[in-house]
């Protein structure tokens, strides 16, 4: 259980205080608690995203839930552990159909093949096999309509030598199912599902010791580290016909709301809405990877700290994956 997490047992059921983040559809809200102690009494079930959107308008700081009158917080708000091959497939049965797993699975195995293409090429030749990207873009664009939660869980699993691969396999489904909820053009969801892809193509230009690097980097590595957004802008500049917004997020994937990321601190709305919503994405992927022998985050740990780093996101974008992503059940 959270460690702030309130239970008490009355006649009427068990009523438990709960972070906004952790609200879900099927909840019974008794209460909602706003700032100086101030309590609105509420007595309503999470019924619809629109409830979760009022819950989220109403300012609450936190929640206390009937889970006699509706579901409990969900398994992932417990501490994160080691990876349990059994456990994990077991939580991927339970959240996803078998015909989603399936599509998921097999959009994986077809697509992981031309995204791995398209980095050594890159690596070997210093330019970017576009038509791979594209196709690669296009089946996770045909595969997130129903199952893009399902490989998003599948990809959270990465060992040392696939990680970036299925990162950028990751970030792209997850820059797709974003963009739907936005209610984003085909044609930006189109960009998405590509920028997704090769928003790290820079990283080929770095030194392999450095990008596998376990232990913690040294400022003068850090600093090359910091140089792959701009090498991969340059890889994608040979392409006339590429759409900007795959420029943007490549190259500003790693600025921060605040004006304190790179490479070139802008701030606020100067940095493209594309890269803000590429960096949320980019974020939560990276924090909620599973890596074999080494404790992984839980989706409920990240989304709290993402909330915790003011400065880092744009707050209206971040609370709308909050609320359109997390809360609504759309990735898990
Ligand atoms: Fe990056």
């Amino acid at each position: 259980m959270h460690s702030n997490q309130l239970r008490t047992v009355s006649k009427h059921g068990t009523t438990k205080r709960i972070r906004l983040h952790q609200a879900r559809l099927g909840m019974f809200v008794e209460e909602l608690e706003g700032g100086q102690r101030h309590r609105q009494t509420a007595g309503f079930m999470i019924a619809s995203p629109q409830d979760i959107e009022r819950v989220l308008r109403s300012k609450v700081i936190s929640i206390v839930i009937n889970t006699g009158k509706g579901v409990d917080v969900l398994n992932t708000s417990r501490p994160g552990g080691l990876y349990d091959p059994k456990q994990f497939e077991a939580a991927l049965f339970a959240r996803h159909s078998q015909e989603e797993i399936r599509e998921a699975q097999e959009t994986i195995k077809e697509t992981t093949p031309l995204i791995r293409e398209l980095f050594s090429e890159a690596r070997l030749s210093g330019t970017v096999d576009i038509r791979d990207a594209r196709a690669a873009a296009d089946q996770i664009i045909s595969t997130a309509q129903n199952s893009s939660a399902a490989m998003i869980g599948i990809t959270r699993l990465k060992s040392k030598d696939e990680y970036t691969f299925l990162h950028s396999l990751a970030v792209s489904a997850l820059m797709v199912t974003f963009g739907r909820t936005l209610e984003l053009s085909e044609d930006t969801i189109s960009t998405l599902a590509l920028a997704g892809l090769v928003h790290d193509i820079g990283k080929v230009a770095l030194p392999r010791s450095i990008l596998t690097k376990t232990g913690k980097l040294s400022d003068e590595e850090f600093a090359v580290i910091k140089t792959h957004p701009a090498r991969g802008a340059e890889l994608l500049a040979h392409f006339q016909d590429l759409p900007p917004a795959v420029f943007d997020i490549c190259l500003h994937h790693h600025e921060r709301f605040d004006g304190a990321g790179y490479p070139h601190g802008l701030a606020g709305k100067k940095i493209p809405y594309v890269a803000r919503l590429a960096a949320i994405c980019d974020v939560y992927e990276a924090m909620t990877t599973i890596r074999p022998y080494k404790k992984a985050w839980t989706q409920a740990q990240t989304i709290d700290l993402m909330l915790r780093s003011p400065g880092h996101f744009d707050p209206t974008l971040l609370g709308a994956f909050v609320s359109k992503m997390v809360i609504s059940g759309a990735i898990a």
